[in-house]
């Protein structure tokens, strides 16, 4: 099936609908480095993509949502007023954010939609998040309900932890609610305050998709989580003051690392150091140092591998290729690991060349044709106007 061009977006609607819709859109992310910490009270370093996913909408008179899929060419119906329960696919993220937008006080209209996408799914580049962020900004708009950034974030996140039965942090609904054109934002996942770390023109975001998702996904993210959580029910005991894994130093990590077991203190000890990790690489961004940056890549994928235990053999044959290219200051694997993708920090001038050296070797080794592109941060969600 030929993808629905975004603009194109517009006249579909019509043509099913024969009424004009409204258009909104939420972007995907690539992480740069914060990887597993934001569900520890931690830092991230993300970017809101150019790549979105779009919702058509129009409202009903009823409260009645009506929604297909243009990428998957299915449709479901839910009455906002009957119960609902989670139907494992795609549809659980449009309903659990309409729900969620009720239960926190939002009274929404029935309306018509189609979404459609062009983040390819289950890549680690957040298609779930763009998805909730979108609908949830279509919902409320055509509701006339004003539209808080941070409120819609926070709903998206809870209708994944609650609705699907994911229990993600709040980076990726954080970035596609906030993104900043030409611009990573370093995240307090704490407090939730988030500072815009302007990405020189000197360097490129470079992304390569694996072409892989293992199913181990899903179920291992929730035990890495239940990991940290037994760290910190440990390390609380002689620590003074500490609720999160954020609360511990690099040293105090170190200190007391007889006080875990092995695999417990394998998880604590990379998130201590990503953390540390990410207002480094921000230090190293701001002051041009981007060999000092693409370090500190490396050495969060060499966490991620062998202490949180989240890579694959695809993901670290991408970042080995890639950290051969020329003109590439560091590459790691980015989102929640088990394939997906991988980001590369890349002198400007090599960008293109890139793509043409690592993608025929990934290709050569794995049989897989990556998808390779350079990432341009664009702004988080809201209308479109073609
Ligand atoms: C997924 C989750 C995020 C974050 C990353 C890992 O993308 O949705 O909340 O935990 O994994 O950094």
């Amino acid at each position: 099936m030929t993808l629905l061009a975004p603009e194109n977006l517009p006249d579909f609607f019509k043509r099913r609908h024969g009424r004009a819709p409204q258009l909104f859109r939420a972007p995907g992310r690539v992480n740069l480095i914060g990887e597993h910490t934001d569900y520890n009270d931690g830092f991230v370093l993300p970017a809101a993509l150019d790549l979105a996913t779009y919702v058509a909408i129009a409202p009903r008179e009823d409260r009645v949502i009506k929604v297909h899929s243009a990428n998957l060419n299915a449709d479901f119906v839910a009455d906002l007023d009957a119960p609902q329960r989670a139907a494992g696919d795609w549809s659980d993220y449009v309903l659990g954010v309409a729900l969620e937008l009720e239960k926190s006080g939002h009274r929404l209209r029935g309306a018509e939609m189609i979404v459609m996408s062009v983040l390819p799914m289950g890549s680690g580049l957040s298609a779930s998040a763009a998805l909730e962020a979108s609908v949830g900004y279509a919902l409320l708009s055509v509701a006339g309900a004003p539209i808080d950034r941070l409120e819609l974030a926070k709903i998206c996140q809870r209708a994944e932890n609650e609705f699907v039965g994911m229990r993600c942090g709040v980076m990726d609904q954080f970035i596609s609610c906030h993104g900043v054109e030409g611009c990573a934002l370093l995240l307090d996942c704490r407090s939730l305050e988030a500072r815009p770390v302007p990405i020189d023109p000197k360097v490129r975001i470079l992304v390569c998709n694996t072409m892989v998702r293992h199913q181990l996904a899903g179920s291992e993210y929730n035990l890495r989580r239940q990991d940290c959580e037994a760290a910190v029910a440990l390390l609380s005991q002689t620590i003074e003051g500490v609720r999160a894994l954020r609360d511990v130093s690099v040293a105090e990590i170190e200190s007391h690392a007889a006080l875990l077991p092995e695999t417990i203190l394998k998880r604590a000890r990379h998130v201590v150091t990503e953390n540390a990790r990410v207002l480094q690489v921000v230090a190293a961004l701001e002051a041009d140092d981007f060999e000092t940056a693409g370090e500190l890549m490396n050495a969060s994928h060499a966490s991620l591998r062998d202490d949180y235990n989240v890579s694959c053999p695809e993901l670290d044959l991408m970042v080995t290729l890639a950290r051969a290219a020329p003109g590439v200051f560091g590459a790691r694997m980015t989102g929640g690991g088990f394939g997906g993708c991988a980001v590369s920090l890349v002198e400007a001038s090599e960008a293109e060349r890139f793509a043409e050296i690592v993608g025929p070797s990934y290709e050569e080794k794995t049989g897989l044709k990556p998808m390779i592109f350079s990432c341009y941060p664009g702004p988080g969600a809201g209308p479109v106007v073609f």
